[in-house]
């Protein structure tokens, strides 16, 4: 079984990113489940009705999110959509799903997301205690973690707790990608960032002379895109019979 997943679509230059290469890398990798990081996709804050169906439609089985789930108030219902997840470590009543579980060929593979809580704003349950319960829950074949994190540490410790009881720990958020993809000691496939898709220079998605004013200042601002220059894509794909995990890192 062949999992390509791909890293953080970050807002329209994201969707025109994946608009104009995820064709020609399905047709190269044939994956038989496809899985998209979805938290920036809709101008940088979650997803939409709109953009649900659109990627639907394009193949897309399932759809995870991060530390931005909860940003779109006026679309709060496609977190119930049933190939969406939201990081499972939020508290009791949140909306959406922890996870998403598919059948392929008879057998089950469960996307489950996670958000890191080093250097994360959100007060959240532990993702180490978060995956055990669902570990301990969720009858599946395999379990797909996208740990949606931004400390290193945090995300090797979480891939050494994890190794042997799950298939994949798959880190996103950071928006660069790792080059550490690796098979770890009790066959767990693992990479600490997949990176963005979207455009290729600007700071992580955002605009550059924004980016740049915001660290020269220190004054907030919400972040705006980038909207000019050549593109990145940037996926995984996961070999679940071989067990490989290789890296898909296109930059114009
Ligand atoms: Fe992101
Ligand atoms: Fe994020």
């Amino acid at each position: 079984m062949r999992i390509l997943f791909i890293g953080d679509v970050y807002m329209d230059k994201g969707r025109e990113a994946f608009d104009k290469y995820y064709p020609s890398v399905k047709q190269q990798y044939k994956p038989n489940i496809v899985i998209v990081n979805g938290e920036n996709i809709a101008k940088g804050n979650g997803l939409t009705d709109a953009i649900y169906k659109d990627l639907m439609t394009k193949g897309v089985h399932a759809i995870t999110l991060g530390n931005h789930a909860f940003s779109k108030k006026d679309s709060m219902n496609v977190l119930d959509y049933p190939n969406v997840c939201r990081p499972a470590n939020y508290g009791e009543g949140t909306p959406g799903n922890e996870y998403v579980s598919l059948n392929y060929n008879g057998k089950i593979v469960t996307i489950v997301n996670l958000l890191g809580r080093v250097f994360m704003r959100d007060q959240i349950d532990s993702p180490f205690k978060k995956m055990d319960e669902l570990l301990q829950t969720v009858k599946s074949d395999y379990f797909i973690v996208d740990f949606h994190a931004e400390a290193t540490s945090e995300k090797y410790a979480l891939a050494n707790y994890l190794d042997g009881r799950v298939s994949a720990l798959i880190g996103t958020h950071t928006h660069v990608p790792t080059a550490d993809n690796v098979i770890f000691p009790k066959g767990m496939q693992y990479i600490t960032d997949v990176g963005m898709t979207g455009v290729k220079y600007g700071i992580i998605g955002g605009e550059i002379k924004q980016g740049i004013r915001k660290f020269l200042s220190g004054v907030p601002e919400r972040v705006n895109p980038e909207n000019d220059g050549p593109l990145q894509f940037n996926a995984v794909l996961l070999d679940l019979n071989q067990n490989k995990i290789e890296r898909i890192n296109i930059f114009e």
